[in-house]
């Protein structure tokens, strides 16, 4: 199949590079001509992992390109997926302009018989409004389909290679088949050698075929936005079951973990912490709530959701405000910025909502994060990003894990403790081990676990399974 795809942005890249390395000869338009330049040279203007490897492949081997004259892309393609920017406002609603201008784009260079494919996150109805304005033009020469993607910063080429289904939202039974013959080798597991490691072994040992869901596109639609929903109030659930544990006392990664052994509820997704950020949970969520509303439906799962996770956010400022007291001139060390690990992705990051409210109260932040090194404004005013995580602790009264980077797992506490002022080390992601941050000197707070006696959160030798993903 000959594929292009509109767009270089995370979905975008990762599909492209994944679909040329499973041999489909695939083009890439973007209007932003530095960033198809810097792509042309085989570099991801993002990081994530596996993809530089992959764009380097697609290149040298020509099945891969990088384009922004549209005929170029567009003109010999079977397929166009629409990977663009669908931001909200703050009440929800979509804003669907580049989805416009990408279907604007693509109806007047598409060959007859092509598929427009959107897989841009947006409101149900949306393949409706494409198709209306490709028929305006080109009558019905041109089908439309759906085809959310399911991608996960940090592990998107894994999760576009070895997926746990693939939801397709059609007209046309020939459609379906189309988009079939696209994700034959993923579905049948003949995956390209040179995909990392993880993705093989995510894999290795499975036979049977990766599930290939067609409905129609308003389910379709639908299905991206529940399944997002469901994990962020899978995640506020045990902030909730964390709330109460710390009020109560108990141990909430020994709960989760228990939890979670129940085949029926599983272990993903119930790492209790200061709560869920990045560029899709917060904007798919309100999202779907703008839209339940406007049917004048309640969505009061979704709005629960929202209200715990905000308040997992000031948990942090509340926790140094019980034990600083007060926060005027108190100097503070966030380890992490990025809103999960394996990412430089800041969008909706803990550290800088947690960094804005600190801020407000006057106290001094020093932020030491792996890969990012420098902050926009205002954050660069707020936050001063050190070199290393010492740096970081350097004369803090208190520290807070924000972003549970795997290195933080290698930290030297002993060595940290000692050039702080304070003692307070605030556990945002349950990371920390808090035998030995005890024991390097530390007060450790960690989420759902406040004033827990250690002995009675112990799992014991020998048991299975993880506490979550
Ligand atoms: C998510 C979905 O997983 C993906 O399928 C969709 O396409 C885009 O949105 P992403 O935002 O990259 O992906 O990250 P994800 O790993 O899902 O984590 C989202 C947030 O939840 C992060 O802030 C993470 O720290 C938080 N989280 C996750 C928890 O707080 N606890 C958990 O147990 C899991």
């Amino acid at each position: 199949m000959d594929i292009a795809v509109i767009g270089a942005g995370h979905v975008g890249l990762v599909s492209a590079a994944c679909l040329a390395a499973v041999g489909h000869p695939t083009r890439v338009l973007d209007i932003d001509e530095t960033r198809i330049e810097q792509l042309r040279s085989g570099r991801s203007p993002f990081l994530e992992p596996g993809l530089d490897e992959l764009l380097v492949w697609g290149l040298t081997h020509e099945q891969l390109s990088f384009h922004t004259d549209p005929s170029a892309a567009l003109s010999q393609a079977d397929l166009v997926f629409l990977c663009v920017d669908t931001p909200n406002d703050a009440r929800g609603s979509v804003d669907l302009s580049a989805v416009v201008s990408a279907t604007r784009t693509a109806v007047r260079h598409v060959k007859d018989g092509a598929v427009v494919v959107n897989r841009s996150t947006a409101p149900v109805g949306t393949a409706e409004y494409i198709r209306s304005i490709l028929e305006e033009q080109r009558g019905d020469v041109v089908d439309v389909a759906v085809n959310p993607e399911f991608l996960a910063e940090g592990t998107a080429v894994r999760d576009f290679l070895a997926p746990d289904r693939i939801v397709v939202g059609v007209w046309h039974g020939g459609t379906a088949d189309s988009l079939y013959a696209v994700y034959e080798p993923i579905i049948t597991r003949r995956l390209p050698s040179m995909a990392g490691d993880d993705v093989h072994q995510r894999v290795a040992g499975g036979t049977e075929l990766v599930p290939f869901l067609v409905s129609n596109p308003s389910t379709a639609e639908l299905t991206k936005y529940a399944a997002n929903a469901f994990l962020a109030v899978k995640i506020s659930f045990i902030n909730e079951i964390a709330s109460i544990a710390e009020e109560l006392g108990g141990d909430v990664t020994v709960i989760a973990h228990a939890v979670g052994l129940d085949r029926r509820i599983g272990p993903h997704f119930l790492r209790a912490g200061i709560g869920w950020g990045g560029s899709c949970f917060p904007k798919d969520i309100l999202a779907l709530q703008g839209m339940a509303e406007t049917r004048g439906l309640a969505a009061r799962m979704l709005r629960a959701a929202n209200e715990v996770n905000a308040q997992q956010r000031h948990w942090v400022v509340q926790m140094l405000q019980r034990h600083l007291k007060t926060l005027v001139g108190r100097r503070v060390g966030l380890l992490g910025l990025t809103f999960k690990p394996n990412t430089d992705d800041l969008r909706n990051a803990p550290a800088l909502e947690i960094a804005a409210e600190l801020s407000h109260l006057n106290a001094r932040i020093q932020a030491f994060d792996p890969v990012v090194k420098s902050l926009p404004p205002p954050f660069d005013q707020m936050i001063e990003v050190t070199e290393d995580a010492v740096a970081a602790a350097r004369g803090a009264e208190a520290l807070i894990v924000v972003t549970e980077w795997p290195e933080f797992g290698q930290l030297d506490l002993a060595a940290l403790r000692s050039v702080m002022r304070g003692s307070l080390l605030v556990d945002g992601r349950n990371f920390v081990d808090p035998e030995s941050a005890r024991d390097a000197g530390f007060d450790y707070l960690g989420v759902g676990r406040v004033g827990t006696p250690a002995f009675s959160v112990k799992i014991r030798e020998g048991a299975t399974g993880s506490g979550g993903e």
